[in-house]
C-alpha cells in the first residue's frame, strides 16, 4: 500500500514537473534574445509601409494602417515583456541600462504602445504624417538611441 502511495506520488511529481516547465513559456532553448528580436522585426516589418504611405510611396489606406499598427501594438507589447535578467549577453544588442534604468525603459514601451494606438486611429490621410513622427520619434528612436548598442558594437 505503501509503495503504491509513493508512486503515486513520484507520477504527481512528475506531472507537476512537466506543468511548470510548460507554464514557464518557452523551452529553455528558446532565448528571450532571439525572441525579443523576432517581434522587433515584425515591428519593423508592418512600420516601414506606413512610413513609405507617409513619403508618397504608397497610395493611403487607412485599413491597411489600422491593421499594421495593431501588430506593431501587439508585438511592442510581445517585446516589453522579452526582457528578463540576465538576456544581456550573448547576441544581443540590448544595452545594459536597461536592467539599471528598468522603469524608464517601461516607460519608453508604454509610450511607444500608446503611439502605435493612436496611429490604428488614424483614418484620414492628412493624420497619417504626425502619427507615424510621433511613434517613430518618441517610441522607436528614443528607445534605440538610449537602449541600443550601435550596429558595429555586436557584444
Ligand atoms: C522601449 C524600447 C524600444 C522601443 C519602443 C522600440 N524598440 Fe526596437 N529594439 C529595442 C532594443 C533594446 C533592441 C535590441 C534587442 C536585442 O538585440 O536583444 C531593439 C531591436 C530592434 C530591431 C532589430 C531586431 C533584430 O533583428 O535584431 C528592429 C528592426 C527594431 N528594434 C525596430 C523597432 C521599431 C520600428 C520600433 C518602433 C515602431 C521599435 N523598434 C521600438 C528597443 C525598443
Amino acid at each position: 500500500m505503501r509503495k503504491v502511495a509513493y508512486f503515486a506520488v513520484g507520477i504527481a511529481m512528475t506531472g507537476l514537473l512537466a506543468t511548470a516547465t510548460l507554464a514557464s513559456g518557452q523551452p529553455e532553448t528558446t532565448s528571450p534574445i532571439k525572441a525579443r528580436q523576432e517581434a522587433m522585426k515584425t515591428v519593423k516589418e508592418h512600420f516601414v509601409p506606413l512610413v513609405k504611405m507617409v513619403k508618397g510611396a504608397a497610395p493611403f489606406d487607412a485599413a491597411t494602417v489600422k491593421k499594421n499598427a495593431e501588430v506593431i501594438t501587439r508585438k511592442l507589447e510581445e517585446a516589453s515583456k522579452l526582457f528578463p535578467e540576465g538576456s544581456d549577453t550573448g547576441k544581443t544588442r540590448a544595452r545594459p541600462e536597461i536592467w539599471l534604468l528598468e522603469d524608464e525603459f517601461q516607460t519608453l514601451f508604454k509610450t511607444a504602445i500608446a503611439k502605435a494606438k493612436a496611429l490604428a486611429r488614424v483614418n484620414e490621410a492628412s493624420q497619417l504624417a504626425p502619427a507615424v513622427m510621433e511613434l517613430g520619434g518618441k517610441g522607436c528612436k528614443a528607445c534605440h538611441e538610449k537602449f541600443r548598442t550601435a550596429k558595429d558594437k555586436k557584444m
